[in-house]
């Protein structure tokens, strides 16, 4: 990924400055965390379940664009089980010895939060399956001929897998998680929930009109909204009385680029490429990450998806095209567009 998308402010991807200012404002139980009901109602119903029968909670599998927190329900799910959660990462899981060290660590009914899971290798899923499934690890000791398997037992665990690209798991393994759930962008209440929560937990002195200023712009997106609540109670800080006020978030926020919808230089590039250089598309993706300068994975992963949820973007067999409601944003003619 490019250094340059890392340190923008709309990027969804963490950052290290998020860390720190996220711990705190990290929801801890599910009566804090807001919006997703549908998501919120499921698990609701499976943890009290797996409560009652005094099991533990089938695997989980959460995906969804970055910084909508996955992250932070993972941690939830394991604070409202009373359980311990042991974290770890696909691409940190090499050998299948680090895998048996972390299972046969683990106590009855811990979680196991595996982030990126779409990152483990194909060898490690293969190893974990039967762990999954019967709580049994194989392990083959020694090599050659005298090479033999032991079979051990593990304590009932679970696993919450976390993606932002639910398409490169394999299906077999998709199917092990007896849950699913996918987490969406948004609505703008709920981002505004989120900000005047976040205001009161850091005591910031911020107007309702300011909320919904910064709520527009955050991308539907609950990580981009604590940035800029921060971003934004600096420059209060500095310029003015440190309230925040409807102009002090506006000032703030064009200063900082971002448009009225949340739309940084790279998204306007996106869209503009598109339809200056290939009359609107369709376009595949690998020639708008050469025209672009950006990554095929940076483009996929954090500006599409949102391009696409405000109907301006849309992925069809032949390619990428941009809609007439781009064009209208941009104030463009579209008398080029497809859609
Ligand atoms: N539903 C919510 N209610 C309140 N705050 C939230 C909610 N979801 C996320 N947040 C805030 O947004 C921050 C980012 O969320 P989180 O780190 O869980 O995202 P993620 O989906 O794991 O992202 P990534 O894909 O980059 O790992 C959290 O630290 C938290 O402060
Ligand atoms: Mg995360």
């Amino acid at each position: 990924m490019n250094n340059n998308n890392e340190n923008k402010i709309t990027s969804s991807n963490e950052k290290k400055e998020d860390r720190s200012f996220d711990i705190s404002l990290r929801p801890k139980k599910l009566s804090e965390y807001i919006g997703q009901k549908k998501v919120k109602n499921n698990l609701k119903i499976f943890m009290q379940a797996a409560q009652k029968r005094k099991e533990p909670l089938e695997h989980v599998l959460l995906y969804g664009p970055p910084g909508l927190g996955k992250t932070t329900l993972a941690h939830i799910i394991a604070n409202e089980m009373n359980v311990n959660i042991k974290v770890t990462s696909g691409p940190a899981i090499e050998k299948s010895g680090d895998l048996a060290a972390i299972l046969t660590n683990l106590q009855e009914g811990d979680v196991l939060f595996i982030d990126e899971i779409h990152r483990l290798n194909k060898v490690i899923e293969e190893v974990l399956y039967p762990a999954m499934e019967d709580y049994t690890l194989d392990i083959i000791i020694g090599k050659g001929p005298s090479a033999r398997t032991l079979r051990l037992e593990l304590p009932k665990f679970t696993i919450i897998g976390a993606t932002t690209k639910i398409g490169l798991l394999s299906h077999p393994f998709r199917d092990r998680f007896g849950n699913i759930y996918h987490l969406n962008f948004y609505d703008l209440e709920d981002i505004e929930k989120i900000i005047l929560r976040n205001s009161k937990i850091l005591k910031i002195n911020i107007k309702n009109e300011a909320i919904t200023e910064i709520a527009q712009r955050s991308r539907k997106t609950p990580r981009i909204a604590n940035r800029l609540l921060k971003r934004v109670r600096d420059f209060a800080e500095v310029k003015s009385n440190g309230i925040i006020t409807k102009k002090i978030s506006k000032d703030s926020l064009r200063e900082l680029e971002i448009d009225e919808l949340g739309l940084d230089e790279v998204d306007i590039k996106i869209l503009k490429v598109i339809i200056e250089k290939f009359k609107g598309g369709p376009i595949g993706i690998k020639t708008l990450a050469a025209t672009t300068f950006e990554e095929i994975d940076t483009i996929e992963e954090i500006y599409e998806p949102f391009l696409m949820q405000l109907g301006f973007l849309q992925r069809t067999p032949r390619g990428r095209i941009v809609t007439k409601e781009a064009y209208k944003h941009l104030s463009l003619k579209s008398s080029d567009s497809l859609l």
